[in-house]
């Protein structure tokens, strides 16, 4: 059976796991879930981007060895995605020697697709990068940064050559063979694939020392993205093995800042390759706090963990899959999280508890999950909505609740004991339907409800599934 693929951006592990992290894991997830629930055997890829200066440099000020440092970070960031209940198969590392030496195979492979080119431009020393003409100019010169003069530097790098590749790229993505998902970023996209110029792919040495080195240039390391792109297939065992059976990748998830390179570098490399491009691109949006972008100099980075640590996982993985966007910006603010909160508490969390309860006292036991195909509730996932799937079964919820309020099975206990047996059956019948789909976003409530009514005796959780503060 040939497996499906998926896989989520590689954070740098400069810095610890930031909130912005999170929609990667979780919409991949959240797909890898959907896509194993319709019979498909899914390898999910996720891992760590560990080279370039940056992290050179913060290993330096933190005054360690710069393996030690990735090490350290890397674990890091495998302990939180773990902690998001994300249940990947793979985890790669940049700095694995595999990856390194399937990297060099793999660059070697691009042959006359690579070439060396002198460049020329404005370059801040601070930030130890070229930037662009317009930069220069609508900075005055002066890297806001380091209130420092860019200053003319030339150097020699390799380039990757995209326009070789621009019109089987531009072809594929407008016929939708590697679709781009949302549509208005696919347009975005082809706009800027126009003027796309071939891509600095290496550093001299001197400049960046954490690096895979260039084969057959002692003097270049390999500088984003190449090194970072290739994780996907090298994950694989690509040079080494066949890796058919899983690529093309069925999505590759991506935040949209990054959509340009998996749209263009990155197709640019797979057909230098001879390799078939991703069926599908999702650049999700970026997640703001209290409207505005996270920023350490805004002083508004909101740590994952603390939002772990205020509910657990289940709020954290219910407010942003279905109060966040699948393909837009959205915002996070505290007492947005804490009305998600009560939302779960009031509908989900009432609903099994005052379900449970009525069950235990007319003596209705457990029953078995009766599946149902929902082909409005498959749209939305297979177009990527996740979030308004989830909005379909969070409207099953509310119709049960108000079920239970107008055929009030308490009363008709009293009159009716039989009717009130059937009505509950059914309620119960209703709410294990519906959570066979809530198992893809709240894995863990999920278990809980279907533990408690497929139970032979079904008796109400000890402690309500969502307690008020
Ligand atoms: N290392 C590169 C990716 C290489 S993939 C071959 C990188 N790393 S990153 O740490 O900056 O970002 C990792 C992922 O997090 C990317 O998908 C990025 O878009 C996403 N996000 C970073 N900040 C984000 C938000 N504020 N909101 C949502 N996603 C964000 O880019």
């Amino acid at each position: 059976m040939k497996e499906s693929y998926i896989t989520t951006a590689i954070p740098y592990v400069n810095g610890n796991p930031h909130l912005g992290h999170v929609m990667d894991y979780l919409l991949a997830d959240t797909l890898r879930r959907y896509m194993m629930s319709k019979g498909a055997k899914v390898r999910f890829q996720v891992g760590t981007d560990e080279h370039g200066n940056k992290i050179y440099k913060k290993a330096a000020e933190a005054g360690i060895d710069t393996q030690e440092f990735v090490d350290q970070n890397a674990a890091q960031f495998e302990k939180f995605i773990q902690s998001l209940g994300v249940e990947y198969t793979d985890f790669i590392r940049t700095t694995n020697p595999d990856h390194e030496r399937r990297c060099q195979e793999i660059w070697k492979r691009l042959g006359d697709h690579i070439y060396k080119d002198k460049y020329e431009g404005w370059y801040c020393e601070g930030c130890e990068n070229f930037v662009t003409d317009t930069e220069h100019d609508e900075n005055d010169g002066i890297c806001p940064d380091h209130k420092k003069p860019y200053i003319k530097l030339s150097e020699e790098n390799y380039y990757l050559r995209i326009a070789d590749f621009k019109d089987e790229i531009r072809a594929k993505i407008e016929s939708d063979e590697m679709k781009i998902t949302p549509a208005f970023r696919k347009k975005e996209f082809l706009n800027l694939l126009k003027n796309m110029p071939d891509v600095s792919i290496s550093r001299p040495k001197s400049q960046v020392a954490w690096g895979i080195p260039v084969p057959g240039d002692e003097e270049q390391v390999m500088y984003v993205w190449i090194d970072a792109l290739a994780n996907y297939i090298t994950v694989l065992g690509y040079p080494d093995n066949d890796i058919s059976a899983y690529w093309p990748a069925n999505t590759q998830i991506v935040g949209k800042d990054i959509l340009r390179f998996h749209a263009g570098i990155w197709p640019a490399i797979l057909l230098g390759l001879g390799l078939p491009l991703p069926k599908n691109l999702l650049a999700h949006g970026f997640i703001t706090v209290n409207g505005e972008k996270m920023s350490k100099s805004i002083g508004n980075v909101v740590d994952p963990i603390e939002i772990l640590n205020k509910h657990g996982l289940v709020p954290l993985r219910y407010y942003f899959l279905r109060h966040a966007s699948t393909t837009d910006d959205s915002d996070f603010t505290w007492d947005k999280y804490e009305a998600a909160y009560n939302e779960l508490a009031n509908d989900l969390g009432n609903l099994v508890q005052r379900l449970a309860t009525l069950c235990k006292k007319n003596g209705i036991s457990g029953r078995s999950v009766i599946r149902r195909d929902e082909p409005e509730f498959d749209a939305k996932m297979e177009a990527y909505e996740f979030n308004f799937a989830f909005d379909l079964l969070w409207k099953q919820i509310g119709d049960l609740n108000k079920r239970i309020d107008s055929e009030k099975p308490w009363a008709l206990a009293k009159t009716e004991p039989e009717k009130a047996k059937a009505v509950l059956e059914s309620l119960v019948d209703e709410l294990l339907t519906i959570n066979e789909r809530l198992a893809l976003f709240i894995p863990g409530t999920a278990t809980q409800i279907a533990d408690i009514f497929t139970a032979t005796e079904i008796l109400p959780p000890a402690t309500p599934l969502f307690p008020k503060n």
